[in-house]
């Protein structure tokens, strides 16, 4: 039987990098001594109140088809939030509740980017969304935000980038993987230059809870950007809530109609109790969140500090999210044989930050979704490893 050559385009650079990920995943089922430091899984809980809210519309019912742009509810709750980060009001009306941040990214990108287009991503970059890009039929122009900088944006090569072709600017802010969280400055140059040239901003603020200091800021909010920011999130990382696969896309209303679309021939409305569940965790989650963000900022520095024993091992401390990243190029120039080598003498399984673009090649990524036990003992195995 033939396929359709599709899924062809789907398959990004660096796909094999997740390789030890499954693998090490695997040999912690079969009970080895293994620690998975490679995926960014909260190992948090949800919060009960979200689940009880869940069971109770199961239980009365909620169990059919819903509107296709997600409840009223939710979508006033979505943004509320929202506005609070963007600092201007954001009407319901423009969100489309979809599912996760992954399913609102790939809509997104198929309502916006066409053949012939050219896509300006800031390298390195989430995983997927290569691919995303590549289904639209339009072609991915990577910028490098340099090592040497500490991976944040250089708006000069962005606009040196810019061609006649180019329809939009892609980052995810705070970003996975480098937890770099933009400061203003650096937010206003790129607002500057979308609205110079006229580019839609696709943001992807999936970790925006989970900010150290400060507090996050979207570009949406920026004086020009509402109409051509579209800004995808989800409950996903902010609650310990991955599984539930809710999400969103906030952007301009013909955009709305767009994504609405898109819904009707590929997910015909999220499940009634995940909007609940959802919608429980916006508007009652915030104390969960602050606990979360301390839990992660009190990983982060366990392992910066652990870290800082190992030898020739540079680490980026991370702004936000749940990830860092750690220079190996004094080891081994490739990263992936590095993380392989590591896993096979330590079983600590890492993931080699080169899956996420050129720039980061060299560099390991550490997820700290683990509790402190277990980071503190993969910590000292890798530093051990160094030492060898
Ligand atoms: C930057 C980024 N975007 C999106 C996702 C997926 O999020 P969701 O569960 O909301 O689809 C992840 C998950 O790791 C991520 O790191």
């Amino acid at each position: 039987m033939k396929f359709a050559p599709f899924v062809d385009s789907l398959s990004g650079e660096g796909t094999d990098a997740w390789d030890i990920l499954t693998e090490s995943r695997l040999a912690l089922e079969r009970g080895e001594d293994v620690i998975v430091l490679s995926i960014g899984d909260p190992d948090l809980h949800t919060p009960a109140f979200v689940i009880e809210t869940a069971v109770d519309a199961m239980r009365n019912g909620d169990t059919h088809y819903t509107e296709l742009e997600g409840r009223y509810s939710l979508r006033s709750a979505i943004a509320e939030k929202t506005s609070r980060s963007a600092g201007v009001a954001i009407d319901p009306e423009w969100i489309t509740v979809l599912a996760g941040t992954q399913n609102a990214f790939y809509s997104t990108c198929r309502c916006l980017f066409s053949v012939g287009d050219e896509v300006i991503v800031l390298d390195p970059a989430y995983v997927t969304y290569e691919a995303a890009i590549a289904s639209t039929g339009a072609r991915q122009v990577r910028v490098t935000q340099p090592v040497d900088s500490g991976f944040r944006p250089d708006i000069e090569a962005i606009v040196q980038a810019i061609t006649p072709a180019t329809r939009g600017i892609v980052f995810s802010n705070p970003s996975n993987p480098t937890g770099v969280a933009l400061n203003s400055n650096e937010l206003q140059e790129l607002a500057r230059v979308a609205v110079e040239h006229d580019l839609w901003v696709l943001v992807d603020e999936v970790y925006g809870d989970l900010v150290f200091d400060g507090v996050h800021q979207s570009i949406a909010g920026l004086p020009g950007m509402l109409d051509r920011t579209v800004t995808v999130s989800s409950v996903s990382k902010s609650y310990a809530m991955t599984g539930w696969r809710c999400g969103w896309a906030i952007g301009p209303p013909e955009l709305g109609e767009h994504l609405r679309k898109m819904a009707l021939i590929n997910l015909y409305g999220l499940p009634g109790f995940v909007m609940e569940a959802a919608d429980a965790a916006l508007r009652q989650g915030d104390e969960e969140v602050a606990v979360a963000r301390e839990i992660y900022r009190k990983r982060r520095d366990l392992v910066v500090e652990k870290l800082g024993e190992a030898s020739a091992l540079p680490v980026l401390v991370p702004e936000a999210g749940m990830f860092l990243m750690a220079d190996v190029r004094g080891h081994n120039l490739d990263a992936h044989s590095f993380a392989w080598d590591l896993y096979r003498s330590t079983g600590v399984s890492v993931l080699d930050a080169g899956a996420f673009g050129p720039t980061s090649r060299g560099w390991i990524r550490i997820s700290y979704g683990v509790d402190e036990q277990h980071l503190d003992e993969a910590c000292r195995r890798i530093v051990d490893f160094t030492q060898r």
